[in-house]
């Protein structure tokens, strides 16, 4: 049964789609709302003490993200913090090439089909069937004309975690610059951006217990940004009254989920969560995993990992006859769990989407047949392991439900 309240957060386990804003987050934004609710840019007090909040809030957002060598752009989430990236970064040059994978998030995908149309060339680099990138092929991409590199550094659908250091270290030393979409790393991975040497870092509030509506692009001083929207709000680089409200909301997320990274030494505790709860859904029948492993309980890292709070599985019957993730997101549903096929972006079907299935899984090398049975499991900090006690069993009654309706059972 879906539960009474959608007070219960018991059996919401979708977290990668977007996270329930914490008590503090919403405690924070209502004193905003009440103390800070003018127009930073106006003169007078009320506008002062809006403009002292969000400059506060960018300050100790940098901070976290170890961004001292960066300037932070508000924007309405990542999507449009993509888009700057991309298209203001390629606005500063002449059409060249720009690098992605073919694992990216829509928005990336979409930015990169309006610098195609404005006499780009795109290349994707190849994934391996976990999804990591082939560091040989992006090596011999970074020349001429490639001017961008762009990559989803935590992968939405399938969990991989691509080797973001190596990648760093190739784009530094061939001079191109370098953006990655970090939305489900960051809240769950202590970040450094200075580390990093990333040029353009994107990442919204709403994944980690922050508000829907505010993300932000990390920009590396000295990287030349386009504005995509007038204004001379955000260093005349996005025009807007900004959101100072979900600035402090996104402030006391980030502090919220940092401050549960160093009590664990910087180790997200919900891959304690999920590791055994994975364990379950793999031995029941017609379940596989897809994208990397986790890494072993002895810590040691494979050459990929994957998100700590992300599962992803490929459903079949028990004779290997693929199941419709879309049946099965429905049918735990009606037991009150909630997950998602595939991705959340990906589940709003678009007319470029072959027969609704999905591109990352068919970029894994998944056979046309499998890549419509994608499911995705993804926790966060609400959750307790009693909660995830009854997933595997409502699993076997959703994928035995639909394995009896099939046609020619
Ligand atoms: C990897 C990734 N990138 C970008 C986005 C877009 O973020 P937003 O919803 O803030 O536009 C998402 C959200 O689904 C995501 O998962």
């Amino acid at each position: 049964m879906p539960p009474e309240s959608l007070q219960d957060l018991s059996g919401y386990l979708d977290a990668c789609a977007t996270s329930p804003p914490t008590e503090g987050v919403v405690r924070v934004m209502a004193a905003a709302q009440s103390s800070a609710w003018a127009n930073p840019s106006s003169l007078h007090g009320f506008g002062l003490r809006a403009s002292e909040l969000l400059e506060r809030s960018r300050g100790r957002l940098a901070e976290l993200l170890g961004a001292s060598q960066h300037d932070l752009i508000f924007c309405s989430g990542a999507s449009e913090a993509i888009h700057l990236a991309l298209l203001g970064q390629a606005g500063m040059a002449p059409p060249g090439r720009l690098v992605i994978s073919p694992v990216e998030h829509p928005a990336t995908i979409a930015a990169a089909e309006t610098l195609l149309r404005q006499g780009w060339e795109v290349a994707k680099v190849p994934v391996d069937h976990c999804g990591v990138i082939d560091l040989v092929t992006l090596h011999e991409l970074l020349e001429p004309p490639t001017r961008l590199v762009s990559l989803i550094w935590g992968q939405s659908e399938v969990g991989t975690l691509q080797p973001l250091e190596t990648v760093s270290r190739l784009c530094r030393s061939a001079g191109i610059p370098l953006h990655i979409d970090a939305v489900q790393v960051v809240g769950h991975r202590l970040v450094s951006a200075d580390a990093l040497g990333v040029d353009l870092l994107s990442c919204t509030a709403h994944k980690l217990g922050g508000p829907r509506g505010i993300g932000l692009l990390l920009r590396r001083r000295g990287v030349g940004l386009l504005p995509l929207i007038g204004g001379a709000q955000e260093g005349g680089l996005r025009g807007g009254t900004e959101a100072v409200v979900l600035a402090a909301g996104f402030v006391q997320a980030l502090e919220e989920a940092h401050e549960r990274l160093r009590s664990f030494s910087g180790l997200d505790p919900l891959a304690a969560l999920r590791d055994p709860l994975l364990a379950r859904l793999l031995e029941l029948p017609g379940v596989s995993l897809s994208g990397p492993a986790p890494e072993d309980r002895e810590g040691r890292l494979p050459h990929h990992s994957r998100l700590p709070h992300h599962i992803s599985l490929v459903v079949t019957t028990a004779s290997g006859v693929p199941l419709p993730g879309r049946e099965l997101v429905r049918g735990l549903w009606r037991q009150g769990l909630a997950v998602s096929s595939g991705s959340a972006c990906s589940a709003i079907v678009s007319p470029a989407s072959r027969g609704g299935g999905s591109a990352v899984l068919r970029a894994l090398g998944y056979p046309e047949s499998h890549c419509a049975s994608g499911l995705r499991i993804s926790l966060g900090p609400w959750l307790c392991p009693a909660d995830l006690e009854r997933v595997p069993g409502a699993l076997e009654q959703a994928r035995r439900d639909l394995e009896t309706s099939a046609p020619g059972h």
